[in-house]
């Protein structure tokens, strides 16, 4: 987005404020169908990712299915109109109770545990299930965010088959899909040909008569350091589309391929706004206190991700060496440390790249700071505007769910 446009959306809805490009977003849905090309592809958006509304409504109408991970995820998704066909509910240790209040939603459940799946089918023999395997492929831009392989808590393990198949058996459960999710942000191709071969491997050679698909999961990864290559997608999906084909020809009849992509959909759609209050010289160190904080954009502490920052007020500004800092009591409240910044003076506006995935959706009130206000942005204009809470909203919030209480133990 041009800058003249985010100094107008601060000047008007203030900061901090997540700026997300609407047209950005089904422009990378297009992307990625048009890069595998197979009939009978289908992309499940991750809902995890960013659950903002208008961007869900616009996915949403440009045919888009959901991949949800909690009974809430799948709760919204249905209330936005997302059809049950088009959801696919991947929890990982989930409650009988979630188990049950999704299933009578008639989304189709994916399973990676052999207790869960045994629980399922006690409860209701004969249903239809998706099985969450680990594809033992290692792979993600972070050991937390790697979801394959030994370390893990996801998927049953590829030697735990026959254990699966006197389950499904004993219950008369018809698998309908065979999923893996090896990790978020894979940086090797080799790694989802791979975890594709683990899962077709489960296909062909057990037999499956009521299998209809077969699931992928996402790690599309995307660019977040300004020298950081992008993966050849149209050399990937284009090997993913003749994988799956080849696959097909040697099973003996047509399945439809899913994709649950998040990050590659939304990450690069987004910006934080931030202001800068504070300027503070910390001997050797030059601190720019800013009007966020790591609860709104978390990735950076969490992951030691890198996210690439822009003086929009002062690009031309002599570069100087800064910690960018947030408002939140707590000494790793940092966006960057000792990053290169065109000179920041109190007042400047930031902008904070990459923030349209797992930024808003993995934040929080801690310090009772709200998160900011969200515009989508289409075509020039804003179409959707969520207001920040105001602080009486917090309190609010707190005293409307708390209850006094004399439980005698
Ligand atoms: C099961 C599942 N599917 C899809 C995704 C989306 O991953 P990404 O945002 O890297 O595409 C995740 C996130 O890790 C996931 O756990």
């Amino acid at each position: 987005m041009q800058t003249e446009q985010l100094l107008t959306l601060a000047e008007h809805f203030g900061t901090p404020l997540f700026v997300y490009d609407g047209d950005m977003v089904i422009e990378r849905y297009n992307d990625l169908r048009r890069f595998i090309d197979h009939p009978r592809l289908e992309l499940q958006y991750a809902l995890k990712a960013n659950f903002n509304m208008a961007l869900l409504n616009e996915l949403k109408d440009a045919g888009c299915g959901i991949d949800a991970v909690s009974p809430g995820e799948v709760e919204y998704a249905l209330h936005l109109g997302f059809s049950p066909d088009k959801i696919i509910y991947t929890a990982n240790n989930m409650t009988d109770g979630e188990f049950e209040k999704v299933f009578q939603t008639g989304v189709i459940m994916n399973i990676g545990e052999l207790s869960r799946l045994r629980k399922a089918g006690a409860a209701h023999p004969g249903m239809s299930v998706c099985l969450r395997f680990n594809p033992d492929v290692t792979d993600g831009d972070s050991a937390k965010t790697m979801t394959g392989g030994d370390l893990t808590k996801f998927g049953i393990l590829l030697e735990d088959i026959d254990q699966v198949l006197a389950i499904v058996r004993e219950y008369k459960m018809k698998v309908v899909g065979l999923h893996e999710h090896t990790g978020s942000g894979i940086q090797k191709p080799e790694s989802f040909h791979a975890a594709m071969k683990a899962l077709m491997s489960v296909a062909t050679c057990k037999n499956f008569p009521d299998l209809e698909f077969l699931d992928f999961g996402g790690g599309f990864k995307v660019p977040y350091r300004p020298d950081e290559a992008s993966i050849d997608y149209v050399t990937l999906g284009a090997g993913i589309a003749e994988r799956f084909k080849a696959f097909e020809k040697e099973y003996g009849r047509e399945l439809r391929i899913k994709f649950e992509p998040g990050k590659f959909m939304v990450a690069q759609c987004g910006t934080l706004l931030t202001r800068v209050n504070t300027l503070k010289r910390n001997r050797k160190r030059l601190i720019a206190g800013t009007d966020s904080g790591f609860p709104q954009l978390i990735r950076p502490v969490l992951y030691d991700a890198y996210h690439q920052i822009f003086n929009l007020t002062n690009p031309d500004g002599k570069e100087e060496i800064y910690d960018i800092c947030g408002n939140i009591c707590e000494t790793g409240d940092r966006f960057a440390e000792q990053r290169p910044m065109p000179e920041i003076r109190e007042g400047d506006l930031l902008g904070i790249a990459n923030a349209g995935a797992y930024c808003y959706s993995m934040g929080g009130i801690y310090n009772l700071r709200a998160m900011p206000a969200e515009v989508v942005v289409k075509g020039g204009k804003v179409i959707s505007f969520r207001r920040r809470d105001t602080d009486r909203d917090l309190i609010d919030n707190i005293t409307r769910t708390t209850e006094t209480c004399d439980m005698v133990l």
